[in-house]
């Protein structure tokens, strides 16, 4: 399973890259607001920053909701660096978008994605990721693991190539349980990622391996 980072801060991206497990970035406009990147000469900049700072896929996200516009912007952002993926929403002009992107050769990443349908119109459109939404749908009492697990059935049963990039990820059970069911990717915050090296039963061992070892010298 593929590891990429759910954020636009830099500092966060270059430690996850440092630690040796980054096979990407997401991105999406409020993460970039968060960071207090504004304008489209600002963006464009942070995009080739954090493409400089990782090898993998950089996920950025049109803004416009109709088909010309998305595919002005999709094309403006492509040609930024050959690691960015257009970042595109499921409503009807994206899902017309990421078929003209797949027919010219650029990648994307359907975002937004609540529902198997939307999954699987993703696929028909050739993006190269899909991006359900986990935490959003826990937080109105769905079950975000579940529509992982209906996707990777739906894009078995026929051998979608579209990527599950499970999103929206809260905590590290959530990463370990797309693990389980097969998610091709997950994009979380770095805290996330960072909590699955805790276990007490690993500070308790160091602690006395490093004790005893004093003892004997
Ligand atoms: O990048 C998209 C997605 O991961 C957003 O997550 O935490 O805002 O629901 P969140």
């Amino acid at each position: 399973m593929k590891f990429f980072i759910d954020t636009a801060n830099l500092d966060q991206i270059k430690e996850a890259q440092e630690l040796g497990v980054l096979d990407g970035v997401t991105t999406n406009p409020s993460l970039m607001a968060k960071e207090g990147i504004t304008g489209v000469d600002n963006i464009m900049k942070h995009y080739k920053k954090i493409c400089e700072i990782v090898d993998g896929d950089v996920s950025a996200e049109v803004i416009s909701t109709d088909f010309d516009g998305m595919i002005k912007e999709g094309e403006a952002l492509a040609d930024l660096n050959e690691q960015i993926v257009v970042k595109v929403p499921m409503i009807k002009d994206g899902v017309k978008a990421m078929k003209y992107f797949t027919d010219h050769g650029i990648r994307t990443n359907c975002t937004l994605v609540f529902s198997a349908g939307q999954a699987l119109l993703a696929a028909k459109a050739g993006a190269s990721y899909v991006s359900p939404f986990l935490g959003r749908l826990d937080d109105i009492s769905s079950d975000g693991l579940n529509l992982v697990d209906e996707i990777r059935l739906i894009y078995d049963n026929y051998g979608y190539e579209t990527e599950i990039l499970a999103a929206s990820i809260r905590h590290p059970m959530h990463i370990i349980e797309c693990a389980k069911i097969g998610a091709d990717v997950v994009t979380s915050p770095l805290q996330s990622i960072l909590a699955l090296l805790n276990h007490p039963l690993t500070s308790i061992g160091l602690e006395k391996f490093l004790a005893d070892h004093k003892k004997g010298n």
